[in-house]
């Protein structure tokens, strides 16, 4: 039997201290999700916005802090970053200095740069860092990531659409939800993205609103993402093509479907596949937990999240570097 004294000497050692960065939509949610986690203590939520802490307060029942510095000396292990994207690099650097591990929402950061700063601050440290691909952790992404284990990809599309988000940050669709399916095309095909060859537009927002994105990777898939904020519904697919199987994925309702045994007739079979129910974020949450208890390599590396960034800000750049060295085309006569 175990004793009480080495029974709550093991609590506090497997008992982290945890806050959450920002009370936001995102913030609010971690909050949500780690006040029911087995093993943690919920230290609070920091939020320079009163309205946003009182909100927490009465969602989550959890202490708030006005600022960083003050959640800091109450004392936390480990800590999420939910804040706007352009405060990751600058709150991350700040817990990182204190020897706190932090999960950084996606996007990493603004910049490549900073992302990497934050990496190798980490790495120095030696505290984890794990990102907020969340899409990874859902259990339709995690059923087509095991029907295609040992398969040999061919091609990936994905569809990532819907309205308007109801409050527009400084980003645009690329940077807001194409690095998602980035980070799914880098995962399924544990393949660099080496070409990209993207379409924007926007059509009634000031950043891109519309995004066709091509990309091939180093193993040779070829990869496609529809995204925008112009469709009337959301509608999150994935389709994967390869040698023996075609599988199709419905992100929200969680069905996944795979066509298999292709014969020379045209024919093959079909069967859905069994998804898991889990909350995607807890999910996520109890990853980072668990890399931070154990040391090991978390399930969304820092690198992986600069990687997915670089290639996202690439799909950003490519069309202006294409308009800066196009000729201007003749004017086209109309013949007839
Ligand atoms: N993984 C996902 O699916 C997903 C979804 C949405 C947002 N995100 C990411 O989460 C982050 C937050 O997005 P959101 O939609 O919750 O934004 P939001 O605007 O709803 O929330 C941001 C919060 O941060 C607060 N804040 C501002 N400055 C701060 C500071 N110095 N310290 C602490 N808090 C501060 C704001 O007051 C606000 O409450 C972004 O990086 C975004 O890309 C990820």
């Amino acid at each position: 039997m175990v004793s009480k004294e080495t029974s709550a000497a093991k609590d506090a050692v497997h008992t982290l201290r945890v806050g959450v960065v920002g009370a936001g939509v995102m913030g609010t949610n971690h909050g949500r999700v780690l006040a029911g986690l087995p093993g943690i203590e919920m230290v609070g939520i920091v939020d320079p916005m009163l309205e946003h802490r009182t909100r927490a307060e009465k969602l989550i029942g959890c202490k708030t802090f006005a600022d960083l510095d003050a959640m800091l000396a109450a004392g936390v292990d480990a800590v999420t970053i939910a804040a706007p994207t352009h405060l990751h690099h600058e709150v991350a650097l700040a817990c990182i200095a204190k020897g706190i591990h932090v999960l950084v929402e996606k996007p990493i950061a603004s910049t490549v740069e900073e992302g990497r700063e934050i990496v190798d601050a980490a790495q120095k440290a030696g505290v984890t860092l794990m990102i907020g691909h969340v899409e990874r952790f859902n259990p339709a992404v995690a059923t087509i990531k095991k029907a295609i284990e040992g398969e040999d990809i061919l091609s990936i599309g994905i569809t990532r659409v819907g309205p308007f988000p109801p409050r527009m940050s400084n980003v645009g669709v690329v940077i807001d939800l194409a690095v998602h399916d980035i980070d799914l095309i880098r995962w399924f095909t544990e393949s660099d993205i080496v070409e990209v060859q993207p379409q924007l537009a926007s059509a009634v927002a000031e950043r891109e609103d519309i995004a066709l994105l091509q990309f091939r990777t180093a193993s040779g898939v070829l990869a496609h993402i529809n995204t925008n904020w112009l469709t009337p519904f959301k509608a999150r697919t994935v389709t994967v093509a390869t040698r023996g199987k075609y599988v199709m994925g419905d992100l929200l309702t969680r069905q996944v479907t795979e066509c298999f045994g292709f014969k020379t007739d045209g024919s093959y079979s079909m069967r859905h596949l069994p998804v898991g129910q889990d909350e995607p974020l807890r999910a996520e949450l109890m990853a980072f937990l668990d890399a931070v208890r154990t040391g090991g390599v978390p399930a969304v590396t820092g690198e992986e999240g600069v990687a997915s960034l670089e290639i996202a800000i690439q799909c950003l750049e490519a069309p202006k570097k294409r308009a800066a060295t196009a000729t201007r085309p003749a004017p086209r006569k109309v013949v007839g």
